[in-house]
């Protein structure tokens, strides 16, 4: 008679394996798409000034970007006559509010400086303070020299890095210990590295007047101003455009009107308040359509899929709330008295 425990035992073995091949299986399966490399970005110069022009506004920004890729090129091409380079640094100051296009320049310029053989990868590693300041003695060095580690080849971002100059809880400066081992690194990395901070101009200029290092490696100083009302407008349309969504004459009307209310403060968002305005839009679209069209779901012409009108933008801008005073948190100490 067969030994009721082999049974088991067999059972157990039968298991065992079903659960070894579905664990390999998705073993096999989460590697392939850890495994798989992102593609290579391979826009060409040409391609990449194409961005850059298609940006509402911004001329000055424009202009100072196609200054440095010049006086990068020639330096380029000195180098390659045997003829010395300048000493400059090539790190750079973006001085803005929120949504000013900060981010969005940083990465184009970071594919820039791939394209003219500058940086040999061109990606854009963004951080703030918490991505830097370790929380215990020696750890911020560390989590600093990671971060860097990380950018080498391409462009470091420091979002609001004026808050590295400014004691943490508890009264100890780590924002201090993250700068100096920056620096140290900044050197060490000339050819490999370029970074960017940013951040609002009045807490910037503060910041790098904090540290003598600062000054003298970061001179170039892009300024990034607030958006008028008409660019606003022509950014929502935009960003309509890239969605196949078409902002409607009277619908532009509307968008000029919330825009040419909104309360401009430091901590007024910009590109990214024209963002979610069009993102509410598409909320109130939908139920528009909903709740109007007699057409079954699914029988809706093109034309009535894509129209954002008047309406849309009104909704969206009372969801809102139209006080739209500072959806992003702006400094404390900026906050005007009331
Ligand atoms: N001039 C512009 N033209 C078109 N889109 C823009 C422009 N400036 C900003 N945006 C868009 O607005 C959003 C916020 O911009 P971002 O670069 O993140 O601003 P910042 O880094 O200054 O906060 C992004 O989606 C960006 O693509
Ligand atoms: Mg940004």
């Amino acid at each position: 008679m067969a030994n009721p425990l082999d049974d088991l035992l067999r059972g157990v073995n039968v298991l065992r394996e079903q659960v070894r091949q579905s664990l390999d299986s998705e073993g096999n399966w989460l590697e392939r798409l850890a495994l798989r490399p992102p593609p290579p970005d391979s826009r060409s110069l040409e391609e990449l000034w194409g961005e850059l022009d298609a940006l509402v506004g911004l001329e000055s920004v424009k202009d100072q970007v196609r200054a440095l890729v010049a006086f990068l090129q020639v330096q380029g091409e000195r180098l390659e006559r045997g003829l010395p380079e300048v000493a400059t640094s090539q790190h750079l100051v973006f001085l803005g509010n929120p949504g000013t296009g900060k981010t969005t320049i940083a990465r184009l310029l970071a594919h820039m400086y791939r394209s003219m053989g500058l940086l040999r990868k061109g990606h854009l590693v963004e951080v703030d303070r918490a991505g830097l300041v370790g929380e215990y003695v020696g750890m911020t060095a560390l989590k600093t020299e990671r971060v860097i580690r990380r950018a080498l080849d391409g462009v470091l971002f420091i979002d609001e890095a004026y808050a590295l100059a400014r004691p943490g809880q508890r009264g100890v400066d780590f924002g201090q210990e993250a700068v100096e081992t920056l620096l140290k690194r900044m050197e060490d990395h000339r050819h490999r590295l370029v970074v960017i901070v940013a951040g609002y101009p009045r807490l910037m200029h503060e910041f790098l007047d904090s540290n003598p290092g600062l000054r003298s490696r970061f001179a170039r100083e892009l300024i990034f101003p607030d958006y008028s009302t008409d660019e606003l407008v022509a950014i929502t349309e935009l960003f309509a455009q890239q969605n196949a969504y078409r902002v409607t004459a009277a619908a532009a009307e509307e968008l000029r009107r919330i825009f040419g209310r909104v309360e401009r403060g430091e901590g007024f968002g910009n590109a990214r308040y024209s963002r979610t305005i069009f993102e509410q839009a598409l909320n109130a679209q939908a139920l528009r359509l909903a709740a109007t069209s007699e057409k079954a779901l699914g029988h809706r012409n093109a034309d009535e899929l894509m129209s954002l009108t008047e309406a849309d933008f009104a909704v969206a801008a009372r969801t809102l709330g139209e006080r739209e005073p500072r959806p992003f948190p702006r400094p404390r100490r900026w906050r005007r008295a009331s």
